[in-house]
């Protein structure tokens, strides 16, 4: 619903030196890029931009499309429907914006990580449709329809999934960051190899898809487009391995107990 600058000016308490300015700018019934073009400097800049932030976080939270009071919001737009984490979520989204961006900032979904926005980190691994996606390459309009499943979607109310839970258990990470992206790589990952399709480490071709033994460098192959800058690598690899065997793999490491110093015994 397009608003007037008089109904704004009474909630902001504006001058009406201000609403001048407003009206040069062209903020109200001119396009937001149009309109991004003119703000960059002085108060009325900064006000326009709260407006336009107000009326993004509205959209966020109502999951409604987000319809501004500078007019149409996007040059682009167009409706996308999403069943995020078993929820159908519908947007107005610009053409262009990536899934990343969408889940981002528009579903308030931010355990999906940004890292090098390129396709080359694998920070912001999601599973669609039961795939592992880069969705810093996807574009949200193509995932209509499509069931997306982010980290905040895997686990069970207060049960982690096991992979989260395997994670914590080998400490398989330090600052955390990769690790959304890690987590979601490997669910998929775990379901690749039991479908049997194969990777480029894989021995042999089998006559008919069977479900993959996931050796170490099995794992170590799919899961290297997932980069580590803490380098919890190894730990990684234990996580998969005890979630994919079901069974426990022995720690290498244990913590040095500092009050029995010289005994060599650990805690
Ligand atoms: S942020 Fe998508 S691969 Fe790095
Ligand atoms: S835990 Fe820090 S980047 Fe992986």
């Amino acid at each position: 619903m397009d608003k007037d600058i008089d109904d704004v000016a009474v909630d902001y308490e504006m001058s009406e030196d201000e609403k001048t300015i407003l009206r040069e700018l062209g903020v109200f019934g001119e396009s937001r890029r149009k309109f991004l073009g003119k703000v960059g400097t002085g108060g009325a800049s900064l006000l326009a931009l709260q407006l336009l932030a107000e009326q993004e976080a509205l959209a966020a939270e109502t999951g409604e499309p987000l319809t501004s009071a500078f007019g149409p919001r996007f040059e682009n737009a167009l409706k996308v429907t999403l069943k995020v984490n078993g929820e159908k979520k519908s947007l107005e989204v610009d053409s262009r914006m990536t899934l990343l961006d969408a889940l981002r900032e528009r579903l308030a979904l931010t355990g999906t990580k940004k890292g090098c926005d390129r396709g080359q980190c694998g920070s912001c691994t999601v599973i669609v449709e039961g795939e592992r996606v880069l969705s810093c390459l996807a574009l949200a309009a193509t995932c209509e329809g499509k069931d997306v499943t982010t980290i905040e979607g895997l686990a069970e109310g207060d049960s982690l999934h096991p992979l989260q839970a395997a994670f914590i258990k080998y400490d398989a990470f330090q600052c955390g960051y990769c690790t959304p992206g890690q987590i979601c790589s490997s669910v998929a990952l775990l379901d690749e190899a039991k479908n049997g399709e194969l990777s480029h480490v894989s021995d042999e071709i089998p006559e008919k898809a069977a479900p993959v033994d996931l050796s170490d460098d099995e794992i170590r192959e799919r899961m290297s487009g997932n980069l580590c800058r803490c380098g919890a690598y190894p730990n990684i690899l234990k996580a998969i391995q005890e979630v994919e065997g079901g069974r426990e793999v022995a720690q290498t490491w244990s913590f040095y107990n500092s009050a029995k110093e010289g005994s060599d015994e650990t805690v």
